[in-house]
């Protein structure tokens, strides 16, 4: 069976074809790994933050589709600079729009950016013992979409099984 291509925007080719601030940063202040429980892809968030907490630096490592790589990319680039807590505000809506729109079936990839992000800043504040008024005691919708690699594997390998007995097709 052949699949129509997905119709993704030209920033979103752009940014998977040339991503910026790709891979592992040596010395981020914070990071945080986290995966998707709608397609079981994983992310790698990398933040420097400086004394003032600015984010100086981000970088990420991704093992999702073009969707995930687009989005992390830009994400890298619209916190730079930015405080964390502006960081913070910055939804998978904010990300979808400056990559040009997502297809509907690549939400969730976006989703799993922020929730990325907000799971390394949510970190950093867990690190040194203390969590500003805005980031709240919940996680929010997109930190409970980008899952600690451990309940991702739960997950996956529920599925798995689940497959193997013939009770589910995906
Ligand atoms: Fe998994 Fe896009 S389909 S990150």
């Amino acid at each position: 069976m052949s699949r129509a291509p997905l119709p993704y925007s030209q920033k979103i080719l752009e940014l998977f074809r040339n991503p910026k601030n790709l891979g592992r940063m040596e010395d981020a202040t914070v990071s945080a790994t986290a995966g998707s429980p709608a397609c079981g892809d994983m992310i790698a968030f990398y933040l420097k933050i400086d004394e003032n907490m600015i984010i100086t630096r981000a970088s990420f490592e991704s093992y999702g589709c073009a969707a995930n790589i687009a989005t992390a990319s830009m994400l890298t680039e619209m916190v730079k600079g930015k405080s964390l807590e502006e960081a913070w505000r910055i939804s998978w809506k904010d990300v979808a729009n400056e990559v040009g729109g997502l297809p509907a079936v690549k939400l969730h990839c976006g989703v799993l950016a922020v929730g990325a992000l907000r799971r390394a800043i949510r970190e950093f504040f867990k690190e040194r013992g203390f969590k500003p008024e805005w980031v709240p005691d919940e996680d929010t919708f997109e930190e409970k979409q980008a899952l600690e690699e451990e309940k991702l594997a739960k997950i996956i390998s529920k599925r798995l099984l689940l497959r193997e007995d013939g009770e589910t097709r995906e």
